[in-house]
């Protein structure tokens, strides 16, 4: 798509001209010093193929000079030096569920697929867990389920690793913090190639900026070391509501936010617009609730939903390889799309959750035809969220006090549209997320967030990470050569 293209000197920071050839002479210096089995440059190759499908489907048309499948952080930096002497745009591709363009697909440059990269190890002892940045956390999950333990991850089994690296909200979040609260040491390849450890106690600033400071920054992870945390039964399912009763589930969800104190509850709560006609009824309106609780009895802390008459009622005991399959298995490979995401921050109070949702309703009925699917989520950040957080020394957001709740806003675009009505309509969509308005000293959620909305500058530590970022990158080779979150 010829907008997107336009949009790469926005992306990139700043447009620095690369030749297309560079991704050749890339590919064929890497060819020079890695097993082929490691580099792929047939565009007709079931892996080829593979590792161009994205989330967000309007990235899959990108043509990668070749993409590389290191198995080792030595292999990552023979790479990352390679497309340095290059002078080539590469990417770093996780599970490819950011949809922004250019953070984790490239054109003619180089393609770098962690997916080979599986190894997990757990310690009976220590109870630290690792894993290596490839496959989706439903994979994760399954290898430490065997000693009845978790890492915090995605709520949905498909998403991939680059999660963490963006904060990264679980279920068990409320208990634990943010997933990149639980890391404990990083191994990272570093933009000039050499291989480095970040903790407490080495690299510190490096941990700190890694821990929620967003992907595709200051290196690339290629083992994460985390505490790992323990699993039992939980009581969880969805409430599918139809009609009538959206506005009294609103605001059992905004009650939710503001007094549920039990951290072993979770909740996101979806609103989905489809394209037919609303007729003044919401018909065009269905509410899926998940409810999600660590442990068999929830007590009270879903009664307010669970009081709403549901059209459809999964709820009960389950795994936790069952709640991250929740609504239904293969929700994220069904859910791809030209999809993209914005997000939004309020704290509860004053009907805050209404007005976004009356403001999301109106654009839904004035712009029919123009989406396929729209959905507006609202996830609760608890005070024991940010707590749990703190106590771990907090992550490059440093989270003020919950509560407050970020709301994800999803618009899945026809395809075949042309440019200038996809540009028309995501600009027309920014323009209602912008309107409903943020609280103020609030973090934008990294994992949410469309690349123009700049959420790095909405933390209290940007300055901070501006300076790690010049350390770790000092000649801005990934700021101008690969997508990635603005530090300007
Ligand atoms: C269906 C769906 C469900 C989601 N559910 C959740 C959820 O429950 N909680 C939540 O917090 N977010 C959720 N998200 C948002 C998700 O966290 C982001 O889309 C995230 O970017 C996905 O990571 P990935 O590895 O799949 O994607 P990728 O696009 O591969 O990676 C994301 C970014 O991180 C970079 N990156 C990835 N790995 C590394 C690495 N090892 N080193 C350096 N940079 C790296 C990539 O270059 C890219 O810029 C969801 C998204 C989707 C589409
Ligand atoms: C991934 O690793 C396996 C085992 O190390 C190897 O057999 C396979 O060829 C690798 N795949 C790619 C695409 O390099
Ligand atoms: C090939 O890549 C290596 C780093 O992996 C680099 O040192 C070397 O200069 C490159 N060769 C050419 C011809 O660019
Ligand atoms: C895991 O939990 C199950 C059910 O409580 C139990 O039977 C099993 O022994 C546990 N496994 C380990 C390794 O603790
Ligand atoms: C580093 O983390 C470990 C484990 O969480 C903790 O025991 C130690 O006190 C921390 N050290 C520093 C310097 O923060
Ligand atoms: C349920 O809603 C009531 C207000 O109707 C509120 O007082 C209560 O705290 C809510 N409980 C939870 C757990 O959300
Ligand atoms: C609610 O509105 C009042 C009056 O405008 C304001 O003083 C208060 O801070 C608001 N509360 C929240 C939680 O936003």
């Amino acid at each position: 798509m010829l907008s997107l293209q336009a949009l790469l000197p926005l992306v990139a920071g700043i447009a620095v001209p690369v030749a297309a050839t560079a991704g050749t002479s890339a590919c064929s210096n890497i060819s020079t010093q890695l097993s082929s089995s490691k580099v792929e440059s047939n565009e007709l190759s079931l892996s080829y193929i593979e590792s161009t499908e994205y989330w967000n489907t309007l990235q899959d048309d990108y043509k990668p000079a070749c993409i590389i499948y290191p198995d080792s952080a030595q292999d990552v930096s023979v790479v990352i030096q390679a497309i340095r002497a290059a002078g080539s745009r590469f990417a770093i591709k996780a599970g490819g569920h950011n949809p922004n363009t250019f953070y984790s697909s490239v054109d003619k440059g180089v393609l770098l697929d962690l997916s080979n990269m599986t190894a997990k190890s757990y310690d009976e002892e220590t109870t630290l867990a690792t894993y290596e940045p490839g496959g989706v956390f439903g994979d994760v999950y399954e290898y430490f389920a065997e000693w009845n333990r978790t890492v915090v991850g995605a709520r949905l089994a498909g998403v991939g690793t680059g999660l963490a690296l963006g904060g990264g909200m679980s279920y068990l979040s409320p208990q634990y913090g943010m997933a990149c609260d639980s890391f404990r040491e990083l191994e990272i390849v570093l933009p000039d190639g050499q291989i480095v450890t970040a903790s407490n106690e080495t690299n510190t600033d490096l941990f700190f900026a890694s821990r929620g400071g967003g992907g595709n920054a200051y290196g690339i992870v290629t083992k994460y070391t985390v505490q790992s945390r323990p699993i039992g039964e939980f009581w969880a399912g969805n409430l599918i509501y139809l009609f009538d009763q959206t506005d009294a589930v609103v605001e059992a969800i905004g009650n939710f936010i503001e007094y549920n104190t039990d951290p072993k509850a979770a909740i996101i709560g979806t609103y989905e617009k489809l394209p037919t006609p609303d007729l003044d009824l919401n018909l065009d309106e269905a509410i899926i609730m998940f409810l999600v609780y660590d442990g068999p009895d929830p007590g009270d802390a879903f009664k307010n939903f669970t009081y709403i008459s549901a059209l459809l009622d999964t709820t009960g005991i389950k795994t936790y390889t069952e709640v991250v399959n929740m609504p239904i298995p293969f929700s994220t490979e069904i859910s791809r799309g030209n999809n993209m995401f914005r997000v939004g921050v309020h704290r509860p109070g004053n009907n805050s959750y209404g007005n976004a949702l009356d403001e999301w309703r109106n654009w839904a009925e004035s712009n029919k035809g123009k989406y396929e699917l729209l959905s507006l989520d609202f996830q609760p950040v608890p005070k024991s969220l940010t707590d749990a957080s703190k106590a771990q020394g907090g992550n490059a957001m440093q989270m003020p006090d919950g509560p407050y709740f970020w709301l994800n806003y999803l618009i899945s675009t026809p395809s075949g549209m042309s440019d200038a009505d996809y540009d028309a309509v995501q600009a027309s969509y920014r323009d209602l997320v912008k309107n409903t308005g943020n609280a103020e000293g609030l973090p934008l959620f990294i994992n949410d967030a469309s690349y123009d909305q700049n959420p790095l500058q909405t933390f209290s530590t940007f300055s901070k990470l501006q300076e790690i970022k010049k350390k770790y990158d000092p000649d801005s080779f990934f700021a101008d050569y690969t997508g990635g979150w603005s530090f300007a």
